[in-house]
């Protein structure tokens, strides 16, 4: 059975089942809308969350910060966790550390204000799952990959790795831009990847799961 096709009615009825945000998380999406900043949605949120608490990953990494909002979502599934997170725009790292303080988080959660590819090759950390959101940024496929490998390389057996836009509302068939080329080149990485078990979620714009096998 193919997946199904999510309506304006349907995706209505999806909404009314995600249960209410706080008024942090519910601030960040209104201002996310207003000022077309690019954050998963709160279904997506969610299911961040339940993939970090079922791990029972506590020590998170996250390529692409924006205002915090995925941020929020991954810490809150870790309990007493902590997520180092990376984003190059200056304003948008200062909101996200207001933003995590704001959710009382402020102590669990390192923004490292530098560009992920470079700041990846210098961290020496640990992590128990990773959350990619910026694939779409790197200049090629080469460059996509390698941040893959280092991604994969500090996560134990057991962790999670993810990353968002996995579909390219649907472009990923057919790519005619870097950015697009850039995730069906991720995909195929992981798909075929001899260490890694994974499947891809249609949930908003497509979210790659793998898993590190034992
Ligand atoms: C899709 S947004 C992240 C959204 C966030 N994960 C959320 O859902 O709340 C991607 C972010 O990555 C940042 N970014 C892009 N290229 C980057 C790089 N090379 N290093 C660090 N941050 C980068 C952008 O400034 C942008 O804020």
């Amino acid at each position: 059975m193919r997946t199904v096709e999510v309506t304006e009615e349907l995706q209505a009825y999806l909404d009314g089942l995600v249960p209410p945000r706080d008024p942090v998380l519910a601030r960040m999406e209104e201002e996310a809308h207003r000022e077309g900043i690019p954050i998963v949605d709160a279904h997506e949120g969610a299911l961040l969350s339940l993939l970090v608490k079922i791990a029972g990953a506590k020590r998170i990494l996250e390529l692409g910060t924006a205002t915090g909002y995925s941020g929020i979502w991954l810490l809150r599934g870790t309990g007493d966790g902590a997520l180092t997170s990376f984003e190059v725009d200056r304003k948008r790292a200062e909101r996200a550390r207001a933003n995590f303080s704001e959710a009382g988080l402020g102590k669990q959660a390192l923004v490292l204000e530098e560009d992920a590819v470079g700041g990846l090759q210098k961290l020496q950390s640990r992590f128990d799952a990773c959350f990619i959101d910026l694939l779409n940024s790197f200049p090629s496929e080469d460059v996509t990959r390698h941040v893959a490998e280092l991604c994969f390389e500090r996560l134990d057996a057991g962790g999670l790795l993810m990353a968002d836009n996995a579909l390219r509302q649907g472009e990923v068939i057919r790519p005619k831009n870097q950015q697009t080329r850039n995730v069906a080149s991720y995909n195929e990485w992981v798909a075929k990847h001899p260490r890694l078990d994974s499947v891809v979620i249609p949930i908003r714009d497509g979210l790659s799961v793998a898993r590190v096998r034992d």
